[in-house]
This record gives structure tokens, C-alpha cells and sequence, in this order.
């Protein structure tokens, strides 16, 4: 979408819509006293039967007036209750108003005393309203409507423009990341998935290297060897780098790409296994911050790292009972073939640390149904081994309405993992704490590396117990894009 600043005030813009914010239980229109007396009063009795509950839209017509030809107030909710995501929200409920009315233009107006800093407060409008207008539409004859220009009407200081691009960027690789994890499971196997990979990295001047089945086990990988054997669709093992500054050390960003999970030999049921395509995600996140760091050139140096397999049952498949060797050294004994993220991020989480001796790792996969059990589906679980990095995850997370919730984990976690017959196994055994049992077998390829891990499960798309939210449309959400790029700028 078009989206540009404009500094004039509101009673003088052209416009097919202007929209401006209402707090719930507040009667001010604040900046529209000029309008307001032009239209004799129209507002403020306008805004007594507005409750202002956040998502709430009202719109007046003007009846030429003044230049708008309409007026919408969007409600932020309650005033003490502000954050930048009631802005995030609101603007997305417009831009969907404004895209299902067929209005190909409209102007939202920020009031100059506005309780939330601008430069933050125009990137969530930026980011509600394009973010809300995202549909996955690749395979239907109807496509969405066309979306609207945006003009941002505000008293200028400073680049407002560089703050509009910027956001869009950051949007437009959310966007990418959920391109590619709605894609469906027949046509996004691992090596289609690559294929993105390598179409980005020409892009956006990116290394990239992907590793065939063969190559995978010739390195050792042993979890992504194992996991991708039942499917005819071979795994590959994906590593894209971003050089942002020179001569420091990267950070690694790993995701989990299940392209499909059927849970394999331990097979799940059949209810809502279609959910299962999104066993992507993880991996997805990771092509989106490569994408988001490169086209912001932020100077920082990464290592994304994707191992992609789909994890079907078949003659060939791993079992449970099987042992195999994973790329630390380690053996581990497979209980369940349905506990395979694990075994694929810990090949590749070794892999980082071993070749890359990155600052800090950081992953993210769909790991486990006990996050969701735990937490529900709008907070994602985070286990780490830093307090440093954990408490900088936070601070992001807090910033882009990302939500997350640490778990612990120390050495009676770590017991819950050991094998009587192997180093380690690939489940905790029924006894509870899933998410972190799952965390505790990753630990096993991080040792010291200042690490955190972001078990998925629940934000990587909307599912049921999601809380409605305008930017998050039906699908993949693109959950940690964000999140990544606020901790790298912080960086
Ligand atoms: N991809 C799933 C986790 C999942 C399930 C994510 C449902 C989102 C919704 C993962 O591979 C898995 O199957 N985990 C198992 C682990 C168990 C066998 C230890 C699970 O959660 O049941
Ligand atoms: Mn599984
Ligand atoms: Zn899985």
C-alpha cells in the first residue's frame, strides 16, 4: 500500500476519509474543534454515541463542509489502558473499513498532543494497517480488493517518511514470512522452500547454501537425516548470511521448517492435521528477519539456519526405538517420531555454534502442543540460558505486541531427558513440562552459547483460542519478525 506523511491540517485535507482516534468514555475530539464548528456541532454529538471500545469505527458524513467527504472516529479503547498495539489494532480495523467500503484513498490524522511517542506511534499505524490488509489469496479466482493509498496527517519533526519506509519494510517481510508458511503442503516442500531461500538471497545480496539429502548425511546430521526419511520429499538443510558490519562475530536465527508433520510411525490423529503445514513457520521467521535485516541494512552480521524436512510414516521411516547421532556427538534415542523438531533444530543449532561460533543463538519452531496447553495461542514460550539476552527478548517483545512468557529450566528438566539406553531421548516421558523437556534437548547443542529459544506452537498462526486481532488475519501470523528486527536495531 501507498503510505505518506502530510503535514496540513485536517480541516483543509481532500480526502475520502478522515479518520481519527477516540478514546472509550472520552467526549474529546481532539485537533477537530475547527471541523467540528464547521459542521455545527456534527462531532461532538457524533462522539456522545461512540463507546470508543478499541476495533469500535463511526463514521459522519460531511456533506461538503469541509474538504473531507467523511469523517471516522476508531477507538483506541481506554485511555490508561494505551499501548501501541490499540493503535496497531485500530489502524487495522480502518484500513479493512476503508478496503470492504471500496475507498481507494483516506487520511488518518495524529493529533499532535498525542499520548504516545510518534515516531513508535506511526510505525504501528503502518503496521496495523498493512498488516490487517494482508490475505492469502494465491489460490482463489476472487481475489481481495485493491488496497487503499494511506495519507498520515501530522505536525511534522523530523523524517516522517523514513519512518513510514522503514515500517514498511518491516511489514513487507512479515508479509513474505506468510507467503510462505500459508502455503499449502504439496507445494512447499523442503526443496521448494530452499528455492525461496536461494531467490531471496539473490535478491537481497544474501550467501546462501543448501545441502541435499545426501550432503546432510554425509555432514552428520543425524536428527534431519533421520526425521526425513519417510517422505519422498528429500529434507535440506538451509544457510543463508547476512554481513551487515564488519569483522564481529554473527548472530545464528534457527527455525524449525516441518514443511509437513503427520507426527510420522507415532502418527496424530486426524483432527486438524491440516494445521500441520504450518510446521513451517519457524523456519519461515528466520527467511523474514534475514529478508527484514538486509532490506533495512541494519549493521549487524546473522546466520539463518532452516532445516526443512516433512515427517511422514512409510517403509522407510525412523522409528521409535531407533537410536541415531545428532551433529553434536550426541546419541539419542527416539521415543516418539512425533517429537522431530527437536531432533532437526539440535542438528542445527550445533551446526551454528560449531561453525559460525556465534554471539548468541536464537530459534524459533513450533515445538510443541504443551506450549499451547500452557500458555494458550497469543504468547509464545521462551527458555533461555542468558538472563542478559532474555531480558533484551523481552524489552522487544513488549515493544511489538509479540507476547511472550518465560519458562525455567535447570538440571531436573535436564534429567527428565536422559536415555537408559542412549545420551539423551526425544521426549520427557509423559511427566508434564513438555515445552521445557523440549527446551532441555535443544540445551543439549547450545551448551554456554548465550541462547534463547521461542517455542511457537501457539503465535505462528491464528488457531482456535487466538485473540482476534486486526493485523493478524486468518493464517500464518508471521509471529517474530517483528519481534527480531526491534532486538536487532536495539543491537
Ligand atoms: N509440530 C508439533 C507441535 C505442535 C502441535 C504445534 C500442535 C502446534 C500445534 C510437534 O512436532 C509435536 O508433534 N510435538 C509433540 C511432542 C511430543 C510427542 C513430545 C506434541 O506436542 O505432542
Ligand atoms: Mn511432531
Ligand atoms: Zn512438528
Amino acid at each position: 500500500m501507498k503510505i505518506r506523511s502530510e503535514n496540513i491540517q485536517p480541516k483543509k485535507k481532500r480526502t475520502s476519509l478522515l479518520c481519527s482516534f477516540v478514546y472509550e468514555k472520552s467526549k474529546s475530539i481532539s485537533g477537530l474543534e475547527e471541523i467540528d464548528s464547521k459542521l455545527g456541532g456534527l462531532l461532538k454529538t457524533a462522539i456522545k454515541e461512540t463507546d470508543g471500545k478499541i476495533g469500535t469505527l463511526n463514521i459522519i458524513h460531511t456533506h461538503g463542509k469541509i474538504p473531507a467527504q467523511r469523517v471516522l472516529f476508531a477507538g483506541l479503547g481506554e485511555k490508561k489502558k494505551l499501548t501501541l498495539d490499540s493503535l496497531r489494532i485500530s489502524s487495522g480495523k480502518i484500513a479493512q473499513k476503508v478496503r470492504d467500503l471500496g475507498i481507494s484513498e483516506y487520511s488518518i490524522f495524529l493529533p499532535p498532543n498525542f499520548e504516545l511517542d510518534t515516531i513508535p506511534s506511526i510505525q504501528a499505524i503502518v503496521e496495523g494497517s498493512e498488516l490487517a490488509l494482508y490475505s492469502f489469496d494465491k489460490y482463489k479466482k476472487e481475489k481481495s480488493k485493491k488496497v487503499p493509498d494511506l495519507t498520515i496527517l501530522i505536525a511534522r519533526s523530523g523524517d516522517i517518511q523514513g519512518v513510514i519506509n522503514r515500517a514498511q519494510k518491516i511489514c513487507d517481510a512479515v508479509i513474505f514470512t506468510r507467503n510462505i508458511a500459508n502455503l499449502p503442503p504439496n507445494d512447499c516442500p523442503p526443496e521448494q522452500l530452499a528455492k525461496f531461500a536461494k531467490s531471496l538471497s539473490s535478491k537481497y545480496c544474501l550467501k546462501c547454501t543448501v545441502m541435499s539429502k545426501k550432503e546432510i548425511k554425509q555432514k552428520g546430521f543425524g536428527g534431519v537425516t533421520a526425521v526425513g526419511m519417510g517422505s519422498k520429499n528429500e529434507p535440506r538443510f538451509i544457510v543463508l548470511e547476512y554481513n551487515g558490519k564488519r569483522g564481529e562475530r554473527p548472530m545464528a536465527i534457527v527455525g524449525k521448517a516441518v514443511t509437513f508433520d503427520t507426527g510420522g510411525i507415532s502418527i496424530k490423529p486426524s483432527e486438524k492435521m491440516d494445521e500441520m503445514k504450518f510446521d513451517k513457520c519457524g523456519g519461515c521467521t528466520v527467511l523474514g528477519i534475514m529478508r527484514a535485516a538486509a532490506s533495512l541494512k541494519l549493521p549487524v552480521n546473522l546466520v539463518g539456519i532452516i532445516p526443512s524436512v516433512e515427517n511422514m510414516p512409510g517403509s522407510e521411516s525412523y522409528r521409535p526405538g531407533d537410536i541415531i547421532k545428532l551433529y553434536n556427538g550426541k546419541t539419542a534415542e527416539i521415543l516418539n517420531t512425533d517429537a522431530e523438531g527437536r531432533l532437526i533444530l539440535a542438528d542445527a543449532l550445533a551446526y551454528g555454534k560449531k561453525n559460525y561460533s556465534p554471539k548468541c543463538i536464537i530459534d524459533f519452531a513450533t515445538l510443541t502442543g504443551a506450549c499451547i496447553v500452557a500458555l494458550g495461542a497469543n504468547v509464545a514460550g521462551i527458555v533461555g540460558n542468558n538472563d542478559k539476552l532474555i531480558s533484551k527478548i523481552k524489552q522487544a517483545a513488549e515493544k511489538t505486541s509479540e507476547q511472550v512468557w518465560q519458562l525455567p529450566i535447570d538440571d531436573d528438566y535436564m534429567e527428565m531427558i536422559k536415555s537408559e539406553v542412549a545420551d539423551i531421548k526425544n521426549t520427557g516421558g509423559g511427566r508434564g513440562a513438555g515445552t521445557i523437556t523440549g527446551a532441555a534437548f535443544l540445551a543439549h547443542s547450545v551448551d554456554e552459547v548465550p541462547w534463547v529459544h521461542f517455542d511457537i506452537a501457539g503465535t505462528a498462526w491464528t488457531q482456535q483460542g487466538t485473540k482476534e486481532k486486526s493485523y493478524n488475519p486468518k493464517g500464518a501470523t508471521g509471529y517474530g519478525v517483528r519481534l527480531l528486527v526491534e532486538f536487532l536495531s536495539n543491537n
